[in-house]
């Protein structure tokens, strides 16, 4: 196994924030047309020395293990972060300390950037009123009907 390989399995041994968080802020929900993946991430933001800031990031993955560690790695990293400083991390910086992504596991770590930017674009600032959470049962409905045609990541 590879250094990558052992860091997404040590990732996968302990998830951190995993599952739904009942009172964010935000939801992003977005999937990859090409490997049929879907990942929802949910934001709940605080204030803190004046500023607004993210206080608990959590993750629902339907999809690969790879994109579970960042995931996993990446809810962990937004904490405490500004949503324009969240909004400046790339899907390299959100997989911290998993390292660079494989070429064919780039788009599993795009996919967790992509969920972060749709929550970030539902956020702009004030909390979001409650009932944010899209109907989750045409999700898989949704992804099959995208074309793939060049859009690797797309909202849901
Ligand atoms: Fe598609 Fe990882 S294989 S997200």
């Amino acid at each position: 196994m590879s250094s990558f390989e052992n860091k997404v399995q040590e990732a996968l041994a302990n998830p951190q924030n995993q599952g739904e968080l009942p009172d964010a802020d935000a939801v992003g929900t977005v999937g990859s047309p090409e490997c049929g993946d879907m990942l929802r991430m949910w934001l709940k933001f605080t204030e803190k020395d004046g500023k607004r800031v993210i206080d608990r990031a959590s993750f629902q993955a339907f999809g690969c293990q790879t994109a579970i560690a960042v995931a996993s790695m990446a809810t962990e990293l937004l904490r405490g972060k500004t949503a324009e400083e969240a909004k400046l991390m790339s899907a390299s910086e959100l997989a911290g300390d998993l390292g660079a992504l494989p070429p064919m596991k780039i788009h599993c770590g795009q996919l967790v950037e992509g969920a972060l930017r749709n929550a970030l674009d539902q956020s702009p600032g004030d909390p979001a009123p409650s009932g944010t959470a899209p109907a989750s049962n045409t999700l898989a409905a949704d992804i099959h009907k995208k074309p793939a045609g060049g859009i690797r990541i797309v909202p849901l």
